[in-house]
């Protein structure tokens, strides 16, 4: 039914942005399934078959899907601006009427990820000065991809929080105690994670290691990892004698982001 679809590309769900209640619109079903549904919507999602038996309503495993979709979609932690954001919100031009000329560019290379026929395991790497939408694609491309392959995904921030839980871990008083593996263990399994500011925090030789240690575990398991970084490639390479950047450059497509400040130019 939900093949040919083209609002919902055949997964019987999609993100419809008018605004209902609140900021957001909504994860909704889409209309080529409500178009064949005979339950009216009602759980366990059962009707009355032609010889009076009760049948699976074929909406069903589309309502369970958009149920999971909005579970997925608050386990990703993706902060409040750039949640529920896709690729038609990454504009061509700033409100102020500039031009934004990388957009046509990084929107053919995110669009490409999205849209792989089969989940893609090949992140991207968004590199370039501050302002100019890295955090912002990167989340993007999460959301797109979580909402297409119905599949768990996290949104991490590399800042001091992570690396005080990290270290949180090793004392005794905390309950996270004896945590470190499984808070790693728990990142590496992710099908989808966007590592955030990648690189700012020049840390200890400790969270160098422990940085290290999720790259290689989810290179190893080859896991689809998405990075944000303001700081030169160059910085990055000398991370951690450089096994940092050489797994990343094989997880990732290198993409820059070479353009203008978005942040100055809000107003027209
Ligand atoms: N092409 C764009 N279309 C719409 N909004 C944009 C675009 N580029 C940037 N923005 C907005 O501008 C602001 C800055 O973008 P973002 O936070 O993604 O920058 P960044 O490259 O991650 O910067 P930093 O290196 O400082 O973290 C955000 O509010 C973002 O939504
Ligand atoms: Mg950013
Ligand atoms: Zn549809
Ligand atoms: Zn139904």
């Amino acid at each position: 039914m939900a093949a040919k679809c083209g609002r919902c590309n055949g997964i019987g769900v999609f993100y419809d942005p008018q605004v209902q209640q609140g900021r957001y619109g909504q994860v909704r079903l889409c209309a080529c399934v409500q178009q064949h549904c005979q339950c009216r919507g009602e759980p366990p999602y059962q009707f009355w078959g032609a010889d009076s038996r009760r049948e699976w309503c074929p909406c069903r495993r589309y309502r369970q899907r958009l149920t999971q979709t909005g579970v997925l979609f608050r386990q990703a932690e993706v902060p409040e601006r750039y949640r529920w954001r896709f690729l038609d919100d990454f504009h061509r031009v700033a409100p102020d009427g500039a031009a934004i000329a990388h957009a046509d560019r990084v929107l053919v290379e995110a669009a490409g990820l999205v849209g792989e026929a089969r989940c893609p395991v090949r992140g991207v790497l968004l590199h370039g000065p501050p302002g100019t939408g890295k955090t912002l694609l990167g989340c993007i491309m999460l959301n797109e991809l979580l909402l297409r392959w119905c599949r768990a995904g996290r949104f991490l921030n590399l800042s001091r929080r992570y690396f005080e839980r990290l270290r949180d871990t090793y004392s005794q008083d905390s309950a996270h105690y004896g945590q470190t593996w499984p808070i790693i263990e728990e990142l590496t399994q992710l099908p989808f994670l966007l590592l955030d500011d990648f690189g700012t925090q020049r840390g200890t030789e400790w969270e160098m290691e422990m940085l290290y240690n999720l790259v290689d575990a989810r290179y190893a398991e080859q896991r689809l990892t998405l990075v944000t970084t303001n700081q030169p490639l160059d910085a990055i390479r000398e991370l951690y004698g450089g096994r940092i950047y050489s797994r990343l450059v094989e997880m990732c497509r290198l993409v820059e982001m070479q353009g203008i400040d978005y942040r100055q130019h809000l107003t027209p």
